[in-house]
């Protein structure tokens, strides 16, 4: 272990356990397991963990919705999340729950040490109630007609058309989400954490903290505008953790999300004898803390959470790293244009290695957005990895192998080529570190291209008819063999399998960053197999597609956004018998199904294939959205939409109408 090894905790957000992971989340784990991966490399000790955000209002709905406990339905989603994560090469230290033992007792001591300074107290508030739920209403449950625009049903925080700021109360005739009612006014007793008298000790940790300045600009902003003081409780009922000494009133979701790092790293110090829990975050501890997250949660990480941590006598982050959001072909992610992506999605058609790299390629240290642009996603990974990077080593290897055993040569023909590989690595290095990822992935780029010309100008393919050539071939060879490895090493924490592949390649167990100034001489290796293949514009059409076949019924997924009457009004339910139905070849969730409406025969797509056998359907009756513009699907057109409930696969039920209903009738 070198003299200046580093010991760093890593984390990213920790993800909400109410719904899949999607592409826009990926942005963020990528991003920090690049980061780690490239810190792992250079030899410093460096842990990474995470967790599930399982508590909160709509955890607790969406369970009850499900009719599964919150429990239940956080564990099964955390499941799917880590299924998910390992899959595209995120490799947690530790993956854990907020609803855990050592989140409970953390967040408890905390409260306890926030209360002993004095930092916490109760004031009596007024806020929307539910009366015929029983519940309090999230700012967010309760919809209504803007004050200042006047445009209806807007939430109770924002308004979405004219960006007003506006409370449950200040909306003009609020109605509950949940159930349509009126919510009243009611009382209730809040517990407060004292935030404004934190602004002096913040601008502080703000002027140590190497924030981006788009991040500074955000936090003096807040400054300018004064901190008020925050809201840390919530009144039953409420998934989440009971306030020691209160009879029903819970700790706000938030309050116990940032605590869920320390209760994950905690888990693994209790496994790992090597960590010790105190030497990261006592107050004077000198290991650095970085929180890697989106720009949507700046407000609770650069002010609540160091706030909690100095009020609780412990150590602030190092610095936050806050990045921009995900859009797909230059827009917001859309289900009806088949770009809301699921990691899953992705993972069943395509490399998750193509995906690490073109995040990587448009990745920078600031808060812009980044576009994920389809067709310059297949353009980009063809020609920078598997045109560029790849091709060195497949075009040197096959020499090696045939023709030299394997082996290469015992010295390089271009030692100051070499030297140029070797001495980007520190300006490499500085670029990752920086979360320059986009500059670091030029660089490399820039080298690869360097590697292809020098093996263009050598042409050993060439040069392997002359007899008295021949050594030159395996010289020639070998440095374009070690500029492949150097630049491999670079980029092992983009693409890591990849690396791994040719790694194996070169006989070699393991490697760290410093080995990519060396070369690799004299060695035998092994017959070399193709690292990647290109990306087909087709494989991304299927994602697409199935992006779309994701959502084939309706109710199974529901927003949060609500629509009005008329928009209602506009669906066209009908009656109708299925007349045939039969399974899609190479759909796993599909069936056909022929319908009659009342008018001519239609064919309707719906994944209800787990759930049914198709000949027990036919001659049922069953609902449908009759004016449902025709889709193209992958397996042809589906001309309407099949109602059905439930979370999906096995457990999705067809909506059935009496006996009485006639194809055609309309559902009103
Ligand atoms: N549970 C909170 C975080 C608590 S941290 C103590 C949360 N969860 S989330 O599931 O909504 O988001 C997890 C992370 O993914 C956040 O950092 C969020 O910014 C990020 N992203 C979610 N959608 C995103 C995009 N479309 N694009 C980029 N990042 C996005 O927030
Ligand atoms: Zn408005």
């Amino acid at each position: 272990m070198s003299e200046n090894q580093r010991n760093i905790l890593v984390t990213s957000a920790l993800p909400y356990a109410n719904g899949p992971i999607h592409m826009g989340h990926m942005v963020e784990y990528l991003q920090t397991d690049i980061w780690v991966r490239f810190q792992k490399l250079r030899g410093h000790r460096c842990t990474y963990v995470c967790a599930s955000d399982s508590h909160g209002t709509p955890i607790m709905l969406k369970a009850r919705q499900l009719g599964v406990s919150p429990e239940e339905l956080t564990e099964k989603i955390s499941a799917d999340f880590v299924r998910d994560f390992s899959d595209f090469g995120v490799e947690f230290d530790n993956y854990y729950s907020t609803h855990s033992a050592e989140n409970e007792e953390l967040v408890s001591e905390i409260y306890r040490r926030l209360r002993e300074t004095g930092d916490i107290y109760t004031r009596t508030i007024e806020q929307s109630y539910d009366e015929k739920e029983g519940m309090f209403l999230p700012d967010r449950f309760v919809r209504g007609t803007c004050p200042r625009c006047k445009s209806d049903d807007q939430p109770g925080d924002a308004c979405e058309v004219c960006g007003s700021i506006n409370t449950p109360e200040s909306l003009v005739d609020p109605l509950s989400v949940l159930s349509g009612t009126t919510p009243v006014k009611r009382e209730s007793e809040h517990y407060f954490f004292k935030l404004s008298e934190y602004e002096d000790r913040l601008r502080q940790w703000m002027s140590e903290a190497k924030l981006d300045k788009n991040v500074v600009a955000k936090l003096n902003e807040w400054f300018d505008a004064g901190l008020q003081d925050w809201d840390i409780s919530r009144d039953a009922p409420y998934f989440g953790f009971k306030i020691p000494g209160t009879e029903d009133k819970y700790f706000y979701v938030w309050l116990d999300a940032p605590v869920g790092y320390l209760a994950s790293f905690k888990n693994l110090c209790s496994r790992d004898d090597s960590l010790n829990f105190d030497d990261y975050w006592n107050a004077d501890s000198d290991a650095e803390v970085y929180h890697f997250i989106g720009k949507d949660i700046m407000y609770f990480h650069t002010l609540f959470w160091p706030a909690v941590l100095q009020g609780a006598g412990m150590r602030a982050p190092t610095s936050v790293y806050a990045h921009g959001f995900l859009t797909v072909n230059g827009q917001k992610m859309s289900k009806s244009r088949g770009t809301f992506i699921m990691a899953r999605t992705y993972l069943d058609n395509l490399n998750p290695e193509f995906l690490r790299y073109y995040y990587a390629a448009k990745l920078g240290p600031t808060i812009d957005d980044l576009d994920l642009n389809l067709d310059d996603f297949i353009a980009r990974v063809n020609s920078d990895l598997v045109g560029k990077l790849i091709n060195i080593a497949s075009r040197c290897a096959g020499f090696i192998s045939k023709r030299f055993d394997g082996k290469l040569a015992d010295s390089l023909p271009d030692p100051d080529l070499f030297a140029e590989f070797a001495n980007a690595s520190e300006g490499i290095a500085e670029h990752f570190e920086k979360r320059e990822y986009s500059k670091a992935m030029r660089q490399i780029m820039a080298l690869a291209d360097k590697a292809n010309r020098y093996i263009d100008e050598n042409k050993p393919w060439i040069m392997i008819k002359d007899e008295e050539r021949i050594a030159d071939v395996q010289r020639v060879c070998t440095q374009g063999i070690n500029m492949f490895r150097s630049l491999m090493i670079y980029l092992s924490p983009v693409i890591p399998a990849v690396a791994k592949d040719a790694r194996e390649y070169l006989n070699t167990s393991d490697w760290c960053w410093q080995d990519a100034a060396t070369p690799l001489l004299g060695a035998e290796l092994p017959k070399f197999k193709p690292l990647l293949t290109r990306v087909e514009p087709e494989q991304v059409q299927r994602i697409i597609e199935q992006s779309q076949e994701n959502t084939p019924v309706a109710a199974v997924e529901s927003d949060d956004d609500t629509i009005s009457i008329d928009d209602f009004m506009k669906v066209d339910l009908r009656i109708a018998r299925i007349e045939k139905a039969e399974a899609v070849d190479g759909a796993d969730k599909l069936l056909a199904l022929t319908l009659n409406v009342g008018d001519t025969a239609r064919n309707v797509f719906a994944g209800i294939k787990a759930a049914y056998d198709p000949e027990s359907l036919v001659g049922r009756h069953v609902i449908v959205v009759a004016n449902l513009a025709p889709r193209k699907m992958r397996f042809g057109v589906s001309e309407g939409m099949v109602l059905a409930a439930g979370p999906g696969g096995e457990d999705i039920f067809l909506l059935a109408p009496d006996d009485g209903a006639k194809p055609g009738m309309r559902v009103k």
